[in-house]
C-alpha cells in the first residue's frame, strides 16, 4: 500500500491499521532526512497550507509549520485572536477566504468537537484536524504511538496506561484508537470524576489507583490537568491531585523495571508530574516532540499525494 484511505484526516477512527504503518514508514524517512544537513525536500513545492488555530497551540502549530517548510510548501498562519472572528465572522467564512486565496490544505484546531468533520463535509480543501475540543487529535496519538514504536518496537501486547484527565482529553481518545488498532493493551488511570463513564466499552483497562497503573503498565502517558477545563469541581485542589495521582519518583521507584515516561504537553510540573519524572532518563517527551515534526511531514505528504484508486 503506498496511499492512504483517506482524503483528510478528521481522527485516528477513521484510519486504517495499513494507513498508521504508513505513515509510520513514511515518517522513518522523513526522520533521516531532517536529521541531516540539509532538512528540506521539494515534496510539496506547489501545495499551499493555511495553519487556521482558534484554540491556543505551542508544538502542534510550530511542528506542522515546521514540517511542511521542510516539505518546501507555502504557508500561511492564521489564529483567531487578532483576526476578524471577533468581529463575528464564521467558521465557514473564514476558511472559505483562505480558500479563496488559493489554499489547498486547511490544518485547523478549534474548541468544538466535529469542526474538522464540518468543515470536510463544506469546502473543497484537504483538512487536518489539528485538535477540535475535547475529540480528537489524531497527529499527536500518531506521534505517540510512533515515539513508543521506536523505543519498544512492535506495540503488539504493549501495556500503555494513560493518566490523568481523560474526561476532558482528546489526546486520550485518540490514543485509545490508535493503540488498539496497532494490538497495545491499554488502562485508563485517574479520579472516578475524570474518567467517563463506559469508557471500558472502548476496550481498555480502568485503573483508579495509580501505584497499580504504573505496577502494570510499561509506557506510562501521562495528560495535564486541564486547568482551563475544571469548572466542575473534579477535585479538591492540585496539591491534592498531585498527593493522589501525580506520577512522582517515589511511586516509580516502588515499580520492578523501569517505565518509560511519556506526556504530550504542555506539561503542568508538581501537579499530574513531577520535574524530576518528567525530566528522567526514562522520559521520552521531547523524543515525541521531535517526532512529531517527522509524523506531521508524512501525514502531510500521503494526503497532498492522494487516495488509494
Ligand atoms: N500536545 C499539544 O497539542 O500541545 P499544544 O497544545 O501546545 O499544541
Amino acid at each position: 500500500m503506498s496511499a492512504l484511505s483517506v482524503k483528510h484526516l478528521l481522527g485516528i477512527k477513521g484510519l486504517t491499521t495499513e494507513d498508521i504503518e504508513l505513515i509510520f514508514t513514511t515518517a522513518d524517512e522523513f526522520k533521516q532526512i531532517i536529521n541531516r544537513p540539509m532538512k528540506k525536500v521539494p515534496s510539496l513545492r506547489d501545495v499551499t497550507i493555511a495553519n487556521a488555530f482558534f484554540e491556543n497551540s505551542t508544538r502542534t502549530r510550530l511542528s506542522f509549520e515546521l514540517a511542511e517548510k521542510r516539505l518546501s510548501a507555502d504557508v500561511i498562519n492564521f489564529s483567531s485572536s487578532g483576526s476578524s472572528v471577533s468581529k463575528g465572522e464564521t467558521l465557514l467564512d473564514t476558511v472559505n477566504n483562505l480558500i479563496a486565496m488559493k489554499v489547498d490544505m486547511i490544518v485547523m484546531r478549534h474548541q468544538h468537537p466535529g469542526a474538522a468533520y464540518f468543515l470536510s463535509e463544506h469546502v473543497d480543501a484537504t483538512i487536518i484536524n489539528a485538535g477540535d475540543g475535547t475529540h480528537e487529535h489524531p497527529t499527536q496519538a500518531l506521534l505517540d504511538a510512533y515515539s513508543m514504536r521506536e523505543k519498544h518496537g512492535s506495540l503488539k501486547g504493549l501495556k500503555v496506561a494513560i493518566i490523568g484527565d481523560i474526561l476532558h482529553s482528546r489526546v486520550a481518545l485518540s490514543n485509545i484508537f490508535c493503540l488498539n488498532k496497532l494490538g497495545a493493551e491499554v488502562m485508563v488511570c485517574g479520579p472516578a470524576t475524570l474518567i467517563p463513564r463506559h469508557i471500558d466499552s472502548l476496550g481498555v483497562k480502568v485503573e483508579y489507583s495509580v501505584e497499580k497503573a504504573l505496577a502494570w503498565c510499561d509506557v506510562a502517558n501521562v495528560l495535564r490537568i486541564q486547568m482551563e477545563r475544571q469548572q466542575g469541581g473534579y477535585f479538591p485542589s492540585l496539591r491534592e491531585y498531585n498527593i493522589s495521582y501525580g506520577v512522582t519518583m517515589e511511586r516509580l521507584n516502588k515499580v520492578s523495571t523501569p517505565i518509560t515516561i511519556m506526556h504530550p504537553g504542555p506539561i503542568n510540573r508538581g501537579v499530574e508530574i513531577d520535574s524530576d519524572v518528567a525530566d528522567s532518563e526514562h522520559s521520552i517527551i521531547l523524543d515525541q516532540v521531535q517526532n512529531g515534526v517527522a509524523t506531521r511531514m508524512a501525514v502531510l505528504y500521503l494526503l497532498a499525494s492522494g487516495t488509494e484508486a
